[in-house]
């Protein structure tokens, strides 16, 4: 590991010693100046302004009488970590620390375009999501989670007296479900062509994303896939909003309305969940303990019940902890944010396993992929689903 004497700012995990963990406090202001910008809707206001704008002109833009001072400010750690790119000031006489607020020009960057409302990857609702402070009182509970084990209920039930889910299918939460949608929809287009490269689906007639979201994944796999049929499957107020997106992710990659269908309903529920031969559970089964991953992988069997003897295949798509994998840092992360937003975890493949025997299901291959995630696929025949 190098020695780094410089004043440079590294990713702090790549550091040794007290650099480590003074690059960590500066990257958390960094992250904190990226959830503002994202917060303000700052990217769809520069974007829309079409010229080089600054902070004094975009503070009094839409009816706002915001501090330009202080957003030139927030804009000077934008441009550090290459959000916006800061022009240089052409006036010979002017000095550029006077008043700068009024004098320097800014504009987005490629990185910035990808934090604007319309981008496809959903990317602000992902930063507005995952750094935004509500959640983080989910993780200001790891210290007593630690003390006192789940007593007190999950991080998420301390902070805000109900499960995830539940809080999500709340009226009043309805504009934070939305920015939960959207930001799963970030990490699906992520990992999505890897998926779609890795799995041949040709073999597969209809296939259920299972608590899919907003179609992002599955919407990929019609594309590369012309004779597969979709359903997207989720909780109605996800379906809904899935439905109202215009276009939607189906309409946006020209799959023919004739192929998928939207279903909302509940997975632990099988007389909702459509018979099919193939399902993808993708972030899913890391949300739930043991005996309700069973009930989910048991629920999806029995929506196939028939007389005649049929083979099902479920691809179980998460961040898997692999025992001989040198670096398992989005894993770790990951299942610290389960343990204490759901009362869950990541696992490893010999879990898995052990949940799809338990269920009934065998097994038949995993696919690593050059995303966060590998697939995990396993069939079962449904004539005996106990
Ligand atoms: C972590 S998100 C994953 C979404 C999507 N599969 C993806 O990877 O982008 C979990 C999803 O489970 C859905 N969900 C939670 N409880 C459910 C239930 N009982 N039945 C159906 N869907 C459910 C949520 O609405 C949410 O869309």
């Amino acid at each position: 590991m190098a020695e780094y004497n410089d004043n440079i700012v590294h990713s702090p995990i790549e550091l040794k010693g007290l650099s480590k963990y003074v690059s960590l406090v500066i990257h958390r202001g960094v992250e904190r100046a990226i959830w503002a910008f994202c917060e303000l809707g700052i990217a769809d206001i520069m974007a829309g302004y079409q010229a080089p704008i600054t902070a004094s002109e975009l503070s009094k833009l839409n009816g706002n009488n915001w501090n330009a001072e202080f957003l030139y400010r927030l804009f000077r750690v934008i441009a550090d970590a290459d959000i916006i790119t800061e022009l240089t000031v052409n006036s010979e006489n002017s000095n550029k620390y006077d008043h700068p607020e009024e004098k320097i020009r800014f504009q987005l960057t490629e990185d910035g375009l990808i934090l604007t409302s319309n981008h496809f990857s959903k990317a602000r609702d992902m930063i507005r999501l995952e750094l935004d402070p509500i959640l983080e009182k989910t993780t200001a509970c790891f210290p007593s989670l630690i003390k006192f084990g789940y007593k007190n209920g999950t991080g998420f039930e301390q902070a805000f007296g109900c499960k995830v889910f539940d809080y999500f299918q709340k009226a009043e939460n309805n504009k934070f479900a939305n920015i939960f949608d959207n930001a799963m929809a970030t990490y699906s287009s992520y990992m999505a062509s890897s998926m779609v490269s890795v799995i041949d689906f040709t073999r597969f007639h209809k296939l259920v994303d299972i608590a899919g979201g907003l179609g992002t994944l599955l919407s990929s796999i019609l594309e590369k896939n012309q004779s597969l049929q979709g359903i997207l499957f989720d909780l109605a107020h996800v379906i809904e909003n899935a439905k109202m997106i215009n276009p939607n992710e189906f309409q946006r990659k020209q799959i023919e309305p004739n192929r998928y269908h939207f279903v909302e309903g509940d997975m632990f529920k099988s007389e909702t969940i459509p018979p099919a031969d193939a399902y993808i559970l993708k972030h899913i089964l890391h949300d739930w303990d043991d005996e309700k991953c069973i009930e989910i992988l048991k629920s999806i069997c029995d929506a196939n019940k028939t007389q005649v003897k049929k083979t099902i295949t479920v691809f179980i798509v998460e961040t898997v902890t692999l025992s001989n994998d040198k670096d398992n840092l989005e894993a770790h992360v990951l299942d610290l944010v389960m343990l204490s937003e759901t009362g869950s975890k990541e696992r490893t493949l010999p879990e898995y396993i052990s949940l799809l025997n338990k269920s009934g299901y065998e097994m038949k291959q995993l696919y690593r992929t050059n995303s966060l995630c590998s697939i995990i696929e396993a069939v079962k025949t449904t004539q005996n689903c106990d």
